[in-house]
């Protein structure tokens, strides 16, 4: 069994999307292990995203990531890390497959409605950054 996180970022929560969102998943019969509503500071957001920090875009996502509510949330399955990359669909929604969420629903390369880890090691430290083992079931 493998753990990952999924953000539903501001855009998906301003919008209404955490519903459709979650409905995927359970659909998709990845199991919700974690979940919270929570609004990150800049620093937060800096912290959570520091990989990319040299990226032109850092200043922007971080304050994009941080301008309203997100759903966090450790998702767990077989092949869970690369199961939700899939239902995302691409970074780029352009670039997203079809019946992905990003495809359907992003309206941007920044606003593009979902995160998830991209690698296990990533998965872990995402995971551990919004909770500790007692927050999960
Ligand atoms: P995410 O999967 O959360 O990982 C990093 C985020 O940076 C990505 O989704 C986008 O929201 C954002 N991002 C990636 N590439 C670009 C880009 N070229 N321009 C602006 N934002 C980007």
């Amino acid at each position: 069994m493998e753990q990952t996180l999924a953000i539903i970022k501001p855009d998906g929560v301003s919008r209404g999307l955490i519903g459709e969102v979650i409905l995927r998943i359970e659909r998709n019969k990845l199991k919700i292990k974690a979940m919270k509503l929570i609004q990150m500071s800049k620093t937060q957001a800096q912290g959570f995203y520091a990989v990319h920090r040299e990226r032109p875009f850092f200043q922007s996502l971080t304050d994009f990531m941080c301008s309203g509510p997100v759903v966090v949330m450790v998702l767990e399955g077989e092949n869970a890390i690369k199961r939700w990359r899939d239902m995302m669909g691409a970074t780029n929604y352009k670039d997203a497959a079809e019946g992905t969420i990003r495809r359907d629903f992003a309206t941007d390369i920044e606003k593009n409605v979902v995160h998830g880890s991209d690698a296990p090691e990533t998965a872990a430290f995402e995971t551990g950054y919004f909770f500790n083992a007692l927050e999960r079931v």
